[in-house]
């Protein structure tokens, strides 16, 4: 396998763990507890800047490769590079429902879940399609010459710098997350465990 399709699945994998947090936190807001709040956030910062600066920049270049070698292979899978941009539009919806809770605005519960759950379904929904059309029909279709293509354009778009620092950013940023995570359940744990021992 390319080995930029096994990092893309890699990359894929990571934001799904990120993904699992964020549908536990919102169960704990779903049956009327309060969630962490700042796991949201954290999570949120996250997908701000990483699938923009390190993801899908790798797979807006397969994605165009594809269509130059084969469009009517390329359509079938759907535009790529324009659900990436509506990916953006659905995190800034969630992002503001988390600010207007935070700021204390009177916000329906259902407006709250809706925003949180729209991320959710489609970021799960666009990375399936990757999985299930893109990247085989790139493994399918591309050749030898396509991939080293591939990963000269996307060695040349890089700054090492810039990439370095911000590969290692979102690294920290991702086993915050993991940890608070942990933290806030082991948390739980511990004050359900008091609350039914004082009963
Ligand atoms: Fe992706």
């Amino acid at each position: 396998m390319s080995r930029i399709i096994e990092l893309l699945n890699e990359e894929h994998r990571n934001i799904a763990r990120l993904l699992d947090v964020l549908e536990h936190e919102l169960s704990v807001f779903d049956r009327r507890e309060r969630p962490d709040y700042e796991i949201f956030q954290a999570i949120i910062e996250y997908f701000r800047e990483y699938p923009e600066a390190c993801h899908h920049p790798k797979e807006d270049v397969v994605y165009q490769i594809l269509k130059q070698r084969n469009p009517a292979v390329a359509g079938a899978v759907g535009d790529v590079e324009a659900e990436h941009a509506l990916e953006g539009e659905r995190l800034a919806q969630f992002a503001k429902v988390v600010d207007d809770v935070l700021a204390d605005q009177e916000l329906p519960r259902q407006t709250f879940h809706a925003a949180a759950q729209d991320f959710l379904e489609h970021q799960r929904r666009h990375m399936a399609k990757e999985e299930q059309l893109l990247f085989p029909a790139a493994l399918e279709t591309l050749t030898k010459d396509d991939w080293a293509t591939i990963d000269a354009r996307i060695a040349a778009s890089k700054d090492p710098m810039f990439d370095g620092d911000t590969q290692a950013k979102f690294k920290t940023l991702y086993a915050t997350i993991l940890r608070w995570e942990e933290q806030t359940e082991e948390d739980r744990g511990r004050a359900a465990a008091a609350a039914a021992t004082s009963r």
